[in-house]
């Protein structure tokens, strides 16, 4: 898959918010770490956990020679974790880490480490969600608790508003906490929480004062996130006149509480353990999380992200979380443990435009959520070629200025802004450049080539030649949609790749919904411009999409697993766009995704409420993949909390998805066969008296036995079993091929779909 420069630049941006410098290892200075205890080892003369932790801190001595000097540097004590990981974190020299390894019940430590949000800010596409409408169906989502671990709330908008919301559940154990410009009574119905965390980014970071101490959000994300997920109707949204209608959460009537971790200075694993070991006790249903450590960074067992959502998967809690916005090569995928519900983003069907009317009545019609008001006049049109010097440009300022695609088009949209030229058309061969400037400061209109000789000769041709503006055209309806867009990352999951990632794709590019309307939005000329809605791009606006969807199956469902939940919204996803075409992968020509690109297909919540069989796991089968992918009984004790003897190890989870690498060793011939046998149970959650016959599609090449091919449920809850074989040559003729195995009831009335892939890429 080529990878192009813009989507670096995308990257960047998006890291660049919230990085934060990273220390080397040094003797005295004081690190934050992540310290895991095996609570069974608490002697009994404390009282509690905590206790236990803080004395342990308090006696442990500093035994370096720079000891003398960092004497004053006690050790402080950050976070007692409880119900996510046994443990604490604290600020420790690299010295008295050494000796608190010595005390009696230390597991392992890791080291505090800052996140991303999964937001690409600058990437526009183009689209909102065709189908929200039968998403909001009233009911659906009540009495549900998401948990959002993000930027905080912005209290006030409208989709906070619990109008027509039910009582909170009684089973609810959180607060509202107080803090800056914020109360415990701006919680209502709707907003039954909200609390912030920050040591671990002021143990970082000593001499920072935090203006807004608060779970107020003044940065718009988690305003953002949270809306998509649950907010209540707003009526009259718009991005300034863009996208303008209602706006509603995926699950209306869903009650929302909001962790605050993302700051502007930065994000930090010991916060963000805290809030979910804090989500874990006050006791949500689904956790939302659109952030995550960078992919180098991203070992199973030391990302406090996977361990601390093992326990809440534990207690039955349904986690989605954003793949990343890394991609799109292969391997770029983040938040891949095998408990979550791992998503990535997909284009929407709605499209954002401006009109260039040139003088002689053509119009050419492109991507702009520009903002300002555009004189409806006509204006001479000038070229100006590469628009190569600003002082050119600034002595025809007050034309339509048309620059050609031969300098970097960064550098000529940053001339023309310099020259502050009143109008520009940019004519450019990349086709998905324009997503970065449709923001634009000023009336600029991105077109292609063909586009772009159209204006030329108009211009060439006439001797006074003369163009218009228009912004503001929404349209719905458009296709082919969704396409799977460049930024989302890409699986294998680095650290379980025999377990197929991601899971599903959902809308993630140009979202509107709510905004911190303190954060500024865009700039129009050189005017910061606030709006209370936001359209944005990112894995970090599809995770909350199957948040929300998540909460509607719970509450159809409210007695299954995690597991069966996800079942339900990978096997009932779809794999066509609204061409009734494969979707397509933006990065690729618009070849056919890949479910390494998509996983199961495009989330499908009407479906998802009613999948016929379901895929379940428990707590003991991720074991028995933990076991199976060998870590030391040490590293499993993290995740369960409990010794565990890995009697039973297996590395086929029972998943509605299917990975095979067939070219494991890299050493093949192109006589060599490759064979692989996956064993599933699926639990009939239709009514009883069901019979299903497998049909698998695609796979060309590749031998695929199902057996038995056929599965008789005598009652609901019944459980079968089949095992799915794959066998064929270890040089493949693809390096990556796939198909779907496809369960049909007799009656037509289910069609539970799996992914199934083969393939030979590696990730060196
Ligand atoms: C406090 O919140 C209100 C909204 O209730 C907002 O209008 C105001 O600007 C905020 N004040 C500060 C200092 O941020
Ligand atoms: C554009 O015009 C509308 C209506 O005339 C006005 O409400 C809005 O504030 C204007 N926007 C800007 C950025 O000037
Ligand atoms: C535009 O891009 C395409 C595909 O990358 C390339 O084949 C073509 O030569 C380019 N055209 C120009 C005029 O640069
Ligand atoms: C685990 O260890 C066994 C025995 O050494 C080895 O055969 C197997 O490939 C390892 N599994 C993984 C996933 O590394
Ligand atoms: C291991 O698997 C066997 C057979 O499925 C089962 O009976 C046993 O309880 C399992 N043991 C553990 C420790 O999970």
């Amino acid at each position: 898959m080529p990878q192009s420069s813009t989507m670096n630049f995308l990257h960047i941006l998006s890291t660049v918010l919230f990085i934060v410098s990273f220390h080397p290892f040094t003797r005295a200075k004081p690190n934050t770490y992540i310290i895991h205890m095996d609570p069974s080892a608490m002697p009994k003369a404390f009282s509690s956990h905590h206790s236990w932790y803080f004395s342990m801190l308090s006696s442990i001595s500093d035994t370096s020679e720079a000891a003398s000097a960092s004497s004053t540097v006690t050790s402080k004590h950050l976070y007692t974790y409880t119900h996510s990981i046994n443990g604490f974190s604290a600020t420790l020299t690299l010295s008295k880490l050494e000796s608190l390894k010595k005390s009696f019940g230390y597991l392992s430590f890791t080291r505090d480490r800052p996140l991303t949000v999964h937001t690409t800010h600058t990437s526009q596409f183009l689209g909102l969600n065709s189908v929200s409408g039968a998403w909001t169906a009233p009911n659906y989502g009540e009495d549900v608790i998401i948990g959002i671990v993000d930027s905080g709330i912005w209290p006030e908008s409208e989709s906070y508003s619990d109008e027509g919301m039910a009582q909170v559940p009684t089973r609810w154990k959180g607060k509202c906490e107080s803090g800056t410009n914020f109360s415990s009574s701006f919680c209502n119905k709707k907003l039954i929480g909200a609390r912030f965390y920050n040591k671990g980014l002021l143990s970082s970071h000593p001499k920072l004062t935090i203006p807004m101490n608060s779970p107020r959000d003044i940065n718009g994300h988690g305003t953002h996130t949270s809306s998509i997920a649950a907010g209540n109707s707003a009526k009259g949204a718009s991005y300034f006149g863009y996208a303008s209608g209602t706006a509603n959460g995926m699950a209306p009537r869903a009650h929302i509480a909001m962790y605050k971790v993302v700051w502007r200075y930065g994000t930090y694993t010991s916060d963000v353990l805290a809030a979910i070991d804090q989500a874990i006790q006050d006791g949500v249903d689904i956790l939302s999380l659109s952030l995550g450590l960078s992919v180098d960074n991203n070992v199973l067992d030391d990302d406090p992200i996977a361990v601390a959502t093992f326990a809440a998967m534990e207690k039955g809690i349904f986690i989605a979380a954003s793949a990343g916005n890394d991609g799109p090569l292969y391997w770029s995928l983040v938040n891949g443990a095998p408990w979550m519900l791992t998503v990535a983003a997909g284009s929407i069907d709605r499209e954002f435009d401006g009109i260039l009317t040139l003088g002689n009545g053509v119009q050419i019609t492109f991507e702009s959520l520009y903002p300002g008001n555009f004189s409806r006049n006509q204006m001479p049109l000038v070229v100006m070629d590469e628009c190569a010097s600003v002082e050119e440009l600034r002595q025809v300022r007050n034309n339509i200025i048309v620059c050609k695609d031969h300098l970097s088009i960064n550098d000529q949209v940053e001339n023309a802004e310099s020259a502050m030229v009143s109008a520009a058309v940019f004519i450019s061969n990349y086709s998905y450049l324009s997503e970065l400037y449709t923001r634009s400061s000023f009336p600029a209109a991105f077109i292609g080539l063909d586009d772009g000789q159209t204006v030329i000769d108009y211009i060439k041709q006439n001797s006074d030649p003369r163009g218009r503006f228009q912004f503001r055209k929404t349209r719905i309806g458009t296709k082919p949609a969704p396409k799977v867009d460049a930024y989302s990352s890409r699986g294998p999951f680095l650290s379980c790749p025999n377990v197929l990632k991601p899971d599903i794709l959902a809308p993630g590019s140009l979202v509107l919904a709510s905004w911190s309307p303190v954060s500024e939005v865009t700039k129009v000329g050189s005017h910061p411009s606030f709006s209370k809605f936001n359209i944005l791009s990112g894995t970090s606006m599809a995770a909350p999409h199957a948040a929300g969807v998540a909460a509607l199956v719970k509450r159809a469902h409210p007695d299954w697993s995690p597991a069966a939940i996800r079942s339900a919204i990978m096997t009932t996803a779809n794999p066509f766009d609204n061409n009734l075409s494969p979707i397509k992968d933006v990065s690729n020509f618009n070849q056919p995704a890949s479910p390494l690109d998509i996983g199961a297909g495009h989330i499908n919540p009407i479906k998802a409420l009613d999948p016929g069989l379901v895929y379940d796991a428990k707590p003991q089968d991720y074991m028995k993949l933990l076991c199976a992918m060998n870590y030391t009984s040490k590293k499993i004790r993290m995740f369960t909390k409990l010794s565990h003897d890995c009697m039973n190890r297996s590395l086929d989870l029972n998943y509605p998805a299917f990975i095979a690498f067939f070219n494991d060793d890299g050493l093949s011939t192109s006589a060599d066969k490759f064979e692989q046998e996956f064993q599933r149970t699926v639990t009939n959650v239709g009514k009883g008296g069901m019979a299903y016959t497998a049909k698998v599609t695609g796979m060309d090449g590749i031998k695929v036995m199902v057996e038995p091919p056929k599965l008789v449920f005598k009652q609901k809850y019944e459980k079968q079993s089949y095992k799915l074989r794959l066998e064929g040559p270890k040089l493949l003729k693809k390096d990556v091929m796939f198909g779907a195995l496809s369960w049909r009831d007799d009656a037509g009335k289910y069609m539970v779909t799996s992914p199934i892939m083969a393939t030979t890429i590696t990730s060196q």
